[in-house]
C-alpha cells in the first residue's frame, strides 16, 4: 500500500516528491474497447496520470437507476490506468460542466422544482448522497492507499464560478470521507477575482484552470494557495466547438510553450483534454450566455490525441517539452492510416410522422403544454400534438430547443431557441404536430437544470392551447421501424423527417468516418449505436465511427433525417473533417 499526500512544496507519493503529469480522458466519451489504447498513448507522451470526470446523468439515467457497465464501467477504466503503471485523478462532480448534457446533473432531479441546484438544499443533497454511495465504491477500493491508482479526488467543479454555499461544499467533503475516500481532496477554479476561495474550503487544496499566460496564472494561484504544490488542474490546450462556428484550434508551439512554463515553474498539470473523444447520442451540452449554443458531436478539442486516437503535431510538441523535464518512453504512437472509403446508399425509409407509434406512446394532457420532463423524457426528441380549428399566429414562451411544425403532416416551419424565435404564422387549422429537439442541456452558468420542450403558455392568437398529446421518441431499437419502411429508390433524396436504412459490408472492426454531404440535420446509428448529431451548418462534416462498432460481414446504417436530403447516399471517407478553422 502507498500513501499520497500534499507536502509543503510537492505532492508526495510514498513520501517522495511526485510531479503530476496528467491527461484528461473521459471514459464515457470513448468506446470501452479503445480505453487501453488511449491510456497507453498518454503514457507514451510522457504523462504519468489519467484524469476523468464521472457523469451522474449517465450512471443514473432515470430515478432509482444505476448503470456501470460497458462504456460506464469506471472501475475497469481505472484498472486499465493501473495496468499501464499510471496514477488516476477522479472528479465525480456531482456537477462536471465538461460540455456534457446538463453538466452531468440528471434532468429528472429537477422535475421537482423544490430541488436546489448545486446548493445545500436537502432534496438535492439527498440525491447526491445516493449517487456518491453508488459510484464511490468503484473509486474507494482503487485508491493508492488500497493498492490502486487513484491519488486525488476533486470536490465539485469550478464552484466559485457558480455559487458560494460553504455548507454544500462541506457536505460533499464529509460525504466522500464517509464513503471511504482518504486520498487528498482538491478544488479547481478559474484564477480570477474571488473564484478560487468561493469554490473551496480552507481544508481543500486549491488548483487553477487556464490555458494561457501560465506564469501570471500561477502567481495568482500562489497568492490564494500559499503552501503546497501548484497545479493547473485543467490546462486548456484546445477548445470545443458549437454548431455554426468555426472549428477551434490552438497553435501547437504556443501551447507547448505554455506547458513548458508550467513545468519549469515546478507545477503539476492536467492536460485538458489529452484525448477528447465524442459526444455520442444525445450527450452534448450547450452554453447560454444570452444566446443558446449547443456543442457539436465531436469533442476532439484539438487535443494532442485526436478524437479517433491519433497523435497530432501538438502531441509531439508536448512530448518534446515533457522530455526536457522528465524521462519519456522511446516508443511513439503511429499516425493515422487512411480508413476504407466508399459510398453507401439507403435502400428503405420510414416517414417519421407516420411511424410514431413505433417510437413511443402518446400521453394526453388537458392543460398547458407540458415539459418533456413531465413525460419522464430527458433527452432527444418529443412530439407535441394538438388540433387547431383555425389559422393564426402561434406563440411559445420559449422553445427548448428547436421545434418543427407540421399541419396535417405538412411542414410549415421551424422555431429555434438559438435564434430567439417564439412565433410562427400557421396558414390553416388542422392537426398540429410539433417535433421538438432537445439539442443539449446547458452545462455552465445559471441555466443548468432547466426544463425542455415547449414552454407554456403556447397560444394561438393570444388564446392558450390547453389540450395536448405528448409523445417522447425512443430510438433505442430501430428494428420495427426498419420493418415498416418502404423501399427507397430513384435518383432523388428523401423528403420530410424520416428514418432510412442501408446495409454495408466490412472486413471487420476498424474506424470509419461518415460524411453526410447533402443531408440536413439528424442523427446516425451504426448497428444500433447512436453516433451523435450531424448538421449541415457545420463546422463538423464527418462523424467518427469507432472501429469496435463494426463487425465482419454486414453492418447496418440508419439515418434519422429531420428535414430532407439531396441524395440517398452517404460517404465513408479516409479521415475526419471537423470543418474550417479560423485561419
Ligand atoms: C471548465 C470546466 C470544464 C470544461 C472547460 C471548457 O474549465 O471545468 O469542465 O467545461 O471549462 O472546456
Amino acid at each position: 500500500m502507498k500513501t499520497f499526500e500534499i507536502g509543503s512544496q510537492d505532492f508526495l507519493l510514498d513520501g517522495q516528491p511526485f510531479r503530476i503529469l496528467s491527461g484528461a480522458i473521459h471514459y464515457f466519451r470513448v468506446h470501452p474497447d479503445l480505453w487501453a489504447d488511449r491510456i497507453h498513448k498518454a503514457r507514451l507522451m510522457g504523462l504519468n496520470t489519467i484524469e476523468t470526470y464521472v457523469p451522474w446523468n449517465e450512471h443514473c439515467p432515470h430515478p432509482g437507476t444505476y448503470v456501470d457497465e460497458g462504456q460506464l464501467d469506471l472501475g475497469r477504466f481505472l484498472d486499465l490506468v493501473a495496468a499501464e503503471g499510471m496514477q488516476a485523478i477522479v472528479r465525480p462532480g456531482p456537477f462536471i460542466c465538461a460540455e456534457w448534457d446538463n453538466g452531468g446533473l440528471p434532468a429528472w432531479l429537477f422535475s421537482d422544482p423544490s430541488v436546489g441546484v448545486r446548493t445545500s438544499e436537502p432534496g438535492y443533497l439527498a440525491a447526491v448522497d445516493g449517487f456518491f454511495h453508488a459510484v464511490l465504491p468503484a473509486v474507494v477500493g482503487r485508491q493508492v492507499t488500497r493498492g490502486g491508482p487513484v491519488i486525488l479526488l476533486q470536490i465539485e467543479n469550478e464552484y466559485g464560478a457558480y455559487g458560494k454555499d460553504e455548507a454544500y461544499l462541506q457536505h460533499l467533503v464529509d460525504l466522500v470521507k464517509r464513503e471511504g475516500v482518504d486520498v487528498p481532496l482538491f478544488t479547481c477554479d478559474q484564477p480570477f477575482g474571488s473564484m478560487i476561495e468561493d469554490g473551496s474550503l480552507p481544508e481543500l487544496h486549491k488548483t487553477g484552470t487556464f490555458g494561457s499566460r501560465a506564469a501570471e496564472r500561477l502567481a495568482f494561484l500562489r497568492d490564494h494557495q500559499p503552501t503546497g504544490p501548484l497545479m493547473c488542474a485543467e490546462f486548456w490546450n484546445g477548445w470545443f466547438d458549437n454548431w455554426g462556428t468555426h472549428h477551434h484550434t490552438t497553435d501547437a508551439a504556443a501551447s507547448a510553450a505554455e506547458l513548458d512554463t508550467l513545468l519549469s515553474a515546478g507545477a503539476s498539470v492536467n492536460v485538458y483534454m489529452f484525448h477528447g473523444g465524442t459526444n455520442f447520442g444525445f450527450t452534448n451540452g450547450a452554453n447560454d450566455k444570452g444566446i443558446y449554443e449547443p456543442t457539436i458531436t465531436s469533442y476532439d478539442y484539438d487535443a494532442p490525441l485526436t478524437e479517433d486516437g491519433y497523435p497530432t503535431d501538438k502531441y509531439f510538441a508536448f512530448r518534446e517539452v515533457i522530455a526536457k523535464h522528465f524521462p519519456v518512453p522511446a516508443e511513439v504512437p503511429a499516425r493515422r492510416q487512411e480508413a476504407p472509403a466508399g459510398t453507401v446508399t439507403v435502400t428503405s425509409a420510414a416517414a417519421l410522422l407516420d411511424s410514431l407509434d413505433l417510437l413511443g406512446e402518446a400521453v394526453r394532457v388537458d392543460g398547458p403544454a407540458p415539459t418533456t420532463e413531465d413525460a419522464g423524457h430527458y433527452r432527444g426528441f418529443t412530439v407535441y400534438t394538438t388540433h387547431l380549428s383555425q389559422a393564426g399566429v402561434l406563440t411559445v414562451a420559449e422553445v427548448r430547443d428547436r421545434a418543427q411544425f407540421f399541419l396535417d403532416g405538412r411542414p410549415v416551419g421551424v422555431l429555434s431557441r438559438e435564434l430567439g424565435e417564439r412565433a410562427i404564422a400557421l396558414p390553416s387549422g388542422g392537426r398540429l404536430e410539433v417535433l421538438v429537439e432537445d439539442q443539449g442541456r446547458v452545462n455552465y452558468g445559471q441555466r443548468i437544470g432547466e426544463f425542455k420542450g415547449l414552454m407554456a403558455p403556447v397560444k394561438l392568437d393570444g388564446v392558450e392551447i390547453v389540450e395536448w398529446a405528448i409523445r417522447p421518441l425512443d430510438f433505442g431499437d430501430l428494428a420495427a421501424l426498419r420493418e415498416a419502411g418502404s423501399p427507397a429508390s430513384g435518383e432523388g433524396g428523401l423528403a420530410g423527417p424520416s428514418v432510412s436504412f442501408a446495409d454495408f459490408e466490412a472486413e471487420g472492426p476498424g474506424d470509419r468516418y461518415l460524411r453526410l454531404d447533402g443531408w440536413t440535420k439528424g442523427n446516425v446509428f451504426v448497428n444500433g449505436f447512436n453516433l451523435g448529431r450531424y448538421w449541415s451548418r457545420g463546422p463538423q462534416k464527418t462523424l467518427y465511427v469507432p472501429g469496435p462498432l463494426l463487425r465482419r460481414g454486414t453492418n447496418e446504417l440508419a439515418i434519422l433525417e429531420l428535414h430532407g436530403s439531396t441524395t440517398r447516399a452517404v460517404q465513408f471517407v479516409p479521415g475526419p473533417d471537423l470543418g474550417p478553422d479560423e485561419k
